[in-house]
């Protein structure tokens, strides 16, 4: 074989070779990415469903009625490593012998927690200034719409909370 020959056969294995690394990239590039879009996908289609599970936040005994307090339950999906990041809260108030009322922490503007002003009997969003009244309606400032309310029902004696994603739909 010529050495003309041999450089040509050369070119022709570093052109496969290069071709052959260059589809096995794209290859198991597309495989990662179809790996990483499988949540994202499942997510957007609804399939994963964050559990609702009913909370209990104290006894009926516990709360007065007409008066609107803060109660800490663990969120609906708390993972292992959560922490007390697992915690949320809700606005509960005692309206009737057996009937209560949750409005979410979150104000329905950009979420931040929202504080219940018993004197003025408002709730308020220290971040931009938005107003609710007593029953959650929009009193003032930006935010869109009410607060949201959780479900909320006594049993055998206790109060509890039906737990959602935050910001609660
Ligand atoms: S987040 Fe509450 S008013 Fe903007």
């Amino acid at each position: 074989m010529t050495e003309n020959h041999a450089s040509r056969a050369e070119g022709c294995q570093e052109a496969g070779r290069r071709k052959f690394l260059t589809r096995l990239s794209i290859t198991l590039g597309s495989i990662g990415a179809a790996l990483a879009a499988i949540p994202s996908v499942g997510f957007l289609l609804g399939l994963r469903k964050t559990p609702q599970i009913w909370r209990t936040v104290g006894k009926v005994g516990d709360f007065q009625i007409g008066s609107t307090v803060n109660v800490a339950f663990q969120d609906s999906s708390p993972l292992p490593w959560s922490g007390v990041t697992a915690q949320t809260a809700a606005w509960l108030r005692r309206t009737s012998d057996q009937q209560f009322v949750a409005f979410s922490m979150n104000c329905t503007h950009l979420g931040c927690p929202i504080r219940w002003l018993d004197d003025a009997n408002l709730f308020m969003c220290p971040c931009h200034g938005g107003v609710f009244y007593a029953d959650g309606q929009v009193a003032s400032g930006p935010p869109p719409k009410p607060l949201n309310q959780y479900p909320v029902r006594v049993q055998n004696g206790e109060v509890q909370i039906l737990t959602s994603p935050v910001p609660i739909a």
